[in-house]
């Protein structure tokens, strides 16, 4: 009783103007502190444009980059802003909008008392719900190979929580960490400090993770990716041929046939890609031949609005109706061969493919199992070759003869994409990084602009018919996120 009287006297008491004022302090804190949270926070540009790989790198520029340098405080804001907009090889534009990279997974830290070994590792990258849709953080890990040593591994989401970290992993970085978190990170940087390229996607598509070009040296220790000569390789599918040739499984070819109702299928959902235009390509094969088109770059739905999980079931029961199906990947570079050839191979239709060279799917896929666009001079003499196959069972069949010498093994999606953060791999980088700790003169760092990276694209064809696909380097975009 008491007390709700003393309630309503403090009420009948309120000042409106004192309200006021206090209110107005409230939300003043709450905008600060927004912005605080906001400057820390990993920022990220998403841009329109094609991300080119037109980089200026003359010995004038680079020279002159490095007198900013030193002439300047890099941690100062102003000339945070005027190096921002001088656009110095990152950011190539700066129109994007901008989003937020938060979590709200707690940090680890490694006890002070040091009776085992402890090592700690940080993400950085993985916007929003991929934080921990991938794997729940923080975690604390046993490797077999590291018996005394505890591995922890969280998130963070402001760049000067990597300073206790022993090793920093910039994992599925899809858009733009610009030249201000670059600079920031690198200040923070402890000594020792290993730094781990981690991403599924082609040098092209993992833009986002490039260093400034005057970094390039002195960024990433190791790479963690689906190209064979990573430091820790994850393809999303190998061949593996059987040890014993008698095990061999026989291939009912004439089950084969008899599912085979349909033409050329194609899936997809990502219309606009960067390097070059593959549904141009399609709709080009399409004027000659019959092309089923589902996905969002056609007219037939897949699955209605709504992703189930019996739907990826069905997806493979209409590409298996399918002879062929074309497996187009979104970039052409060395090695990036996804899960449009392997899961292609797995459910048992001929997969047409543009993506690397010939030479390297010949390395990378099963003997025999594919057909590469490059192989012909013209859509019409794909078509021809495709129209053939179609019509003599005994040579389409030809394509189905690597089965009986090994068998494909692929990772869904989703399993690639947690694959980097398993234990598997992050005990790999912790092995790396006892290894390098103890002699580091050996090893030399992973440099994104060199040829075991960005030198790995080239062109999608040796044909001119299929360069003519690609897009100029000054190519706009009509999409403003890169996975239109
Ligand atoms: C990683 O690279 C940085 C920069 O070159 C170097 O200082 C550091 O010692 C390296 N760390 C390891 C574990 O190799
Ligand atoms: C970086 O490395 C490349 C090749 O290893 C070398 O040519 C270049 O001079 C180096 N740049 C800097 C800024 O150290
Ligand atoms: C192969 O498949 C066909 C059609 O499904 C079936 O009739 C036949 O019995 C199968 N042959 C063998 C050896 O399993
Ligand atoms: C899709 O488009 C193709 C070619 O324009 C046409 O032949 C086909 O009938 C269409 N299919 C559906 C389901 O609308
Ligand atoms: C069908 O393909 C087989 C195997 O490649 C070949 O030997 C045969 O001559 C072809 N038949 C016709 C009619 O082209």
């Amino acid at each position: 009783m008491g007390s709700t009287d003393a309630s309503l006297k403090i009420k009948n008491q309120i000042n409106p103007k004192l309200c006021f004022i206090a209110l107005s302090c409230i939300v003043f804190v709450i905008v600060l502190s927004i912005t605080y949270i906001c400057m820390e926070h990993v920022t990220w540009d998403y841009s329109s444009s094609y991300p080119t790989f037109k980089i200026s790198d003359t010995v004038e520029e680079i020279r002159y980059f490095e007198s900013i340098m030193t002439e300047h405080d890099p941690f100062d804001v102003n000339f945070q802003i005027w190096l921002e907009n001088k656009d110095m090889h990152v950011n190539p534009t700066h129109d994007g909008s901008r989003a937020l990279c938060r979590t709200r997974t707690k940090p680890l830290r490694c006890p002070a008392n040091n009776v085992i070994e402890c090592l700690k590792i940080s993400v950085v990258g993985l916007c929003g719900r991929w934080a921990t849709k991938l794997r729940s953080l923080p975690a604390e890990i046993s490797c077999p190979g590291l018996k005394n040593t505890k591995v922890l591994l969280d998130h963070v989401d402001k760049t000067k929580a990597i300073q206790e970290a022993h090793i920093v992993l910039f994992s599925f970085v899809a858009s733009y960490l610009n030249l201000d978190i670059w600079l920031k990170l690198g200040f923070y940087r402890s000594p020792g400090q290993m730094w781990v390229l981690q991403t599924e996607e082609s040098p092209i598509y993992a833009r986002g993770l490039m260093m400034p070009w005057f970094f390039r040296n002195d960024t990433y220790n190791i790479s963690n990716t689906y190209h064979t000569r990573a430091d820790i390789h994850s393809p999303y599918g190998y061949y593996e041929p059987f040890r014993n040739e008698k095990s061999n499984p026989a291939v009912n070819l004439t089950k084969v046939i008899e599912e085979k109702k349909n033409f050329i299928i194609w899936i997809s959902s990502h219309c606009e890609t960067l390097q070059w235009d593959r549904t141009k390509l399609v709709h080009d094969l399409q004027r000659v031949t019959k092309v089923d088109i589902f996905g969002k770059c056609g007219n037939i739905s897949i699955c209605g609005d709504k992703w189930e999980t019996t739907c990826s079931l069905n997806v493979d029961k209409i590409v298996r109706s399918y002879k062929f199906s074309l497996a187009l990947e979104n970039s052409c570079c060395e090695d990036y061969v996804t899960e449009k050839l392997w899961h292609t191979l797995s459910i048992g239709t001929v997969p047409i493919v543009i993506g690397p060279q010939i030479e390297n799917y010949k390395k990378l896929a099963p003997p025999g199992s594919f057909i590469h666009v490059d192989q012909f001079d013209s859509v019409e003499s794909l078509k021809d070759y495709l129209e053939y196959l179609d019509s003599n069972d005994t040579a389409y069949l030809e394509y189905f003869k690597w089965k009986e010498s090994g068998i494909v093994r692929e990772h869904s999606i989703k399993e690639h994409y947690q694959n980097h953060l398993s234990d598997d791999v992050i005990c790999a980088i912790a092995e790396q990084y006892f290894k390098r700790r103890s002699s580091p003169t050996e090893f030399k760092m992973f440099d994104l602009y060199g040829p075991e990276w960005k030198g790995t694209c080239h062109y999608c064809g040796n044909h001119n018919w299929i360069r003519n696909y690609e897009h100029p380097l000054d190519h706009k975009r009509r999409n403003k996120g890169i996975w239109a």
